[in-house]
């Protein structure tokens, strides 16, 4: 039997890349994905470079929410293939609509996972989380350690949910998270130092992303499934083809913001708060290429198939960039005045957000090799060829 790669949200920003390279690798890959935000273009391109569906690829266009659809798209893979691993990208991303749609982002993070966990019994899977765990760290806490979050906890520094106002408490999406998942499946049961994790995230989207963690964490004292959860913050840059990029409706994220700023398709970037204590009083972020995320993340799973343990890593590259050098380096790559507006804080933003990915470095010798200057042209690259995006 031919081994494939499922690839949740795998017509999506970083999922169609990591798509891709699997699909250089000659390795088959099913992916799954309901086109909430993916592209069908994307299952064109790679049908038109890789070969018709059955020859390199098989794609569902399917929900993780159907959890009969996804069992039977699960099991008509398997008549043919044995799915070696997986990695899972369906999400919705979006911390702004987080708080105010708190449910959507409940139902389709936390009671999606949980179908697909739940039709998936122990195949290895990569679960792409976020460095929202670390919610709002302290300053001495940066680069962010993933042994900061045990440490936070030990300290107990955070008795009460620190999350940020919503249009729910946070304890109704604990009440949600017991009715949908504990109650179907009580080894899902969170404990003191879970809701202590869950006490961190300042936004709903986090505190989903890290229930998702620790829900890995219980499955595979249940049913031992090995599983990596990769962290990281801003995933940036694009193919360096310029087949495929960044394409997110409404965009939300700098960089893309900042091209079309260039482009005179969106007005203005507006900057909140120049008053940090930054070189140029603007807030430091983390920007991370998704050519270096596609790599690790199979690198990622091999490392699990092969039969190495469970882990949770920083993906980053040890350095961040202010809000003002990403638009410094848009000018040069492209030349263009980029029209900037500046504006308070935001509540919540922190100073500076930036990971430490020396363990994954010390243990799986990954380490990100692109720059902002690689990021930003690569993504130039994207949109300037593709102004309307996949349109
Ligand atoms: N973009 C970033 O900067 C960033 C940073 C950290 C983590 N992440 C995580 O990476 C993952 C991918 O992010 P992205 O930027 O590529 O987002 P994206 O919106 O481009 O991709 C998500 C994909 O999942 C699909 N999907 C959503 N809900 C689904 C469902 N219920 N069933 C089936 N398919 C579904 C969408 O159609 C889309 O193709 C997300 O899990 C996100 O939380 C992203």
């Amino acid at each position: 039997m031919n081994d494939i790669i499922m690839v949740t949200g795998g017509a999506g920003y970083i999922g169609s890349h990591v798509v891709k390279l699997l699909l250089e690798k000659k390795q088959k890959v099913f992916i799954f994905d309901n086109l909430s935000a993916g592209h069908n273009q994307v299952l064109e391109f790679f049908k038109k470079t890789y070969g018709a569906d059955a020859d390199s690829f098989i794609f569902i266009n399917a929900d993780t929410l159907d959890e009969e659809g996804l069992r039977k798209a699960i099991d008509s893979v398997r008549k043919n293939h044995w799915i070696s691993g997986i990695i899972d990208f369906a999400a919705k991303i979006a911390v702004g609509e987080s708080q105010q749609k708190p449910l959507d982002y409940f139902t389709t993070n936390v009671v999606g996972f949980r179908n697909l966990l739940m039709a998936t019994d122990h195949i290895p899977l990569v679960k792409s989380s976020t460095a929202a765990a670390y919610g709002s760290p302290l300053e001495e806490d940066i680069p962010l350690k993933e042994s900061v979050i045990p440490k936070m906890i030990a300290a107990k520094r955070y008795d009460r949910s620190q999350l940020l106002p919503a249009s729910v408490p946070f304890e109704t999406l604990i009440e949600w998270y017991t009715k949908e998942v504990v109650e179907k499946y009580p080894f899902f049961y969170l404990d003191k130092a879970d809701l202590e994790f869950l006490h961190i995230p300042v936004n709903v989207y986090g505190v989903t992303k890290v229930i998702c963690e620790i829900m890995l964490k219980k499955h595979e004292k249940e049913a031992g499934r090995k599983h990596m959860a990769l962290r990281y913050f801003n995933a940036a840059g694009a193919d360096p083809s310029g087949l495929i990029g960044e394409d997110h409706i409404p965009e939300t994220h700098l960089v893309p913001l900042v091209l079309k700023a260039a482009m005179g398709k969106v007005k203005c970037i507006t900057v909140f708060g120049d008053d940090y204590d930054t070189p140029d009083g603007t807030c430091i972020r983390d920007y991370i290429s998704v050519m270096d995320l596609a790599d690790v993340h199979i690198i990622a799973l091999n490392y699990i198939i092969k039969g190495g343990g469970s882990r949770t890593y920083n993906l980053g590259t040890n350095n961040g960039q202010t809000v003002m050098q990403i638009i410094e380096a848009a000018k040069k790559v492209t030349g263009r005045n980029i029209p900037v507006e500046m504006s308070g804080r935001r509540e919540g933003d922190p100073t500076a957000l930036v990971a430490d990915a020396s363990l994954i470095k010390k243990e799986l010798g990954w380490k990100a090799k692109r720059g902002i200057d690689e990021i930003v042209s690569s993504a130039w690259k994207w949109h300037s060829s593709h102004p309307d995006g996949y349109k």
